[in-house]
């Protein structure tokens, strides 16, 4: 009987110095919104660059569920096709959506759209609580109401209409929620303190391709001029490169030497990590069509602190972590966006790193290489710099519950082999 996608592992030896090139999927990130943004008008959308991984079969599972079709036949090509004809029940059940954080998304638009939504309380990755608090007062400041009943929020409003709104922190699904509630609003709506992911750009670009009038595109200031309910229109999108998964590539390089394209990676949209990579030693140039990463020798020790856009990315910090623990010197690491992000610390522990977590601390004391264990991927990004860590480890490092890996990377295995990683799926 074939096993399970669970209880397959990823089996990587010491490898490097990588050469060659990968190419880099879209985002997680933004496909999965982009996606519950097609419910906001009828008609057909093509989605192109659509990242090979288990959360978009989740979300189209969710979006069918609401009475959306979509088409996969086409995604080893990277394409998805979505039908919204109209028929819409603005209810998304907690089987579905309990799966990913981004099914939070469908709120905004079907609240926008059909002035009531139910939708169960979200899940996704478990790292400390994720609260919607931002995300509902938002909506409230523009009309809607919202009441809890067995898990589950429920919001009505009439027409929502245009609000000054200043986020308390540049919160990456508020933002995205109360800009597409905002698109249909009777007026304009300022969202001041607004996330500026390059994903949360990439869907207000395909809103606006969808009819939206917005301003402020990539700015902490959004502001939304709402059009008529039913005024916006189908569109055809490609997803934003995924600059974590770039990263993923870009820190492998780091650990195990070498030289790689990272075909894709934009490096205007990872401009302060590339730096970051750069005071540890790496080589980084980005070229019109991607961004090469060099390294020979063993990285110096920085420390760094995570923050919003333009700042250093919570989802990069693992693949920083792994770096360090293999670095020459000791690097301080500061979370400021999730208190209890550093569970995979303990994995990396079980693979010889020295490293001490205090609050929102890690101090990590470089080694000269770590060695080789079993080891659990906790949840996305860890899993996959423990497979990075893997790299560097004296001989066979096996990760288990690689489920959680294939959330959010596209054949991270046969990419690294690709590149000459010793790495196995089995
Ligand atoms: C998104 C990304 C995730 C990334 C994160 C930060 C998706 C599916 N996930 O998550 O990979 O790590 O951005 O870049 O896109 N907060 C509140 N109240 C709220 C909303 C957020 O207190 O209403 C807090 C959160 O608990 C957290 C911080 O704000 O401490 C950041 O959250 P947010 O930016 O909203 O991240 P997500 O959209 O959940």
């Amino acid at each position: 009987m074939p096993k399970s996608p669970s209880e397959e592992q990823i089996l990587v030896r010491q490898s490097g110095p990588l050469s060659g090139s990968v190419v880099v999927p879209g985002a997680k990130n933004s496909a999965l919104k982009l996606m519950a943004a097609t419910l906001l008008a009828d008609g057909d959308y093509t989605i192109t660059n659509t990242p090979h991984i288990a959360d978009v079969p989740i979300m189209a599972t969710l979006l069918e569920a609401l009475g959306v079709v979509v088409d996969s036949s086409r995604m080893d090509q990277g394409i998805l096709r979505i039908t919204n004809s109209g028929s819409i029940t603005p209810v998304a059940p907690y089987e579905l959506v309990e799966k990913i954080r981004a099914s939070i998304n469908v709120l905004g638009p079907l609240l926008g759209r059909f002035g009531e939504v139910r939708v169960a309380m979200p899940g996704g990755d478990d790292f400390g609580s994720r609260p919607i608090d931002m995300h509902l007062a938002g909506l409230e400041a523009m009309g809607a109401t919202f009441t809890f009943a067995h898990g589950d929020v429920i919001g009505v409003c009439e027409r929502l209409h245009g609000a000054e709104i200043t986020l308390e922190f540049p919160s990456v699904g508020a933002t995205e929620n109360i800009l597409t509630a905002a698109v249909f609003a009777k007026g304009t709506t300022v969202l001041d303190n607004a996330a500026r992911e390059p994903e949360i750009t990439d869907l207000a670009t395909m809103l606006v391709s969808m009819g939206a009038d917005i301003e402020g595109i990539g700015s902490g200031t959004l502001v939304i001029h709402g059009v008529e309910v039913g005024k916006l229109h189908s569109a055809d999108h490609r997803v934003v490169p995924d600059r974590v998964q770039a990263a993923t590539y870009m820190s492998a390089v780091g650990v195990a030497g070498g030289e790689v394209k990272v075909i894709d990676a934009i490096g205007e949209h990872m401009d302060m990590l590339l730096k970051r990579f750069t005071d540890m030693g790496m080589r980084i140039t980005p070229t019109e069509d991607g961004v090469i990463a060099e390294a020979s020798g063993r990285l110096k020790s920085i420390d760094v602190a995570t923050l919003p856009y333009p700042g250093i990315a919570t989802d990069y910090k693992p693949l920083i972590v792994t770096m360090l623990s293999v670095a020459d010197g000791v690097g301080i690491v500061t979370e400021n966006l999730y208190p209890g992000r550093f569970r995979y610390v303990e994995e990396l522990q079980r693979l010889g790193a020295d490293i001490r977590t205090d609050g929102h601390h890690a101090v990590v004391r470089g080694r000269e290489s770590l060695s080789g264990a079993p080891v659990r991927a906790p949840d996305i990004r860890a899993g996959a710099a423990l497979v990075v860590a893997g790299l560097v480890a004296k001989g066979t490092t096996v990760i288990h519950d690689i489920h959680h890996i294939d959330r959010g990377y596209e054949d991270l295995v046969g990419r690294l082999r690709s590149i000459g990683a010793d790495i196995e799926r089995i």
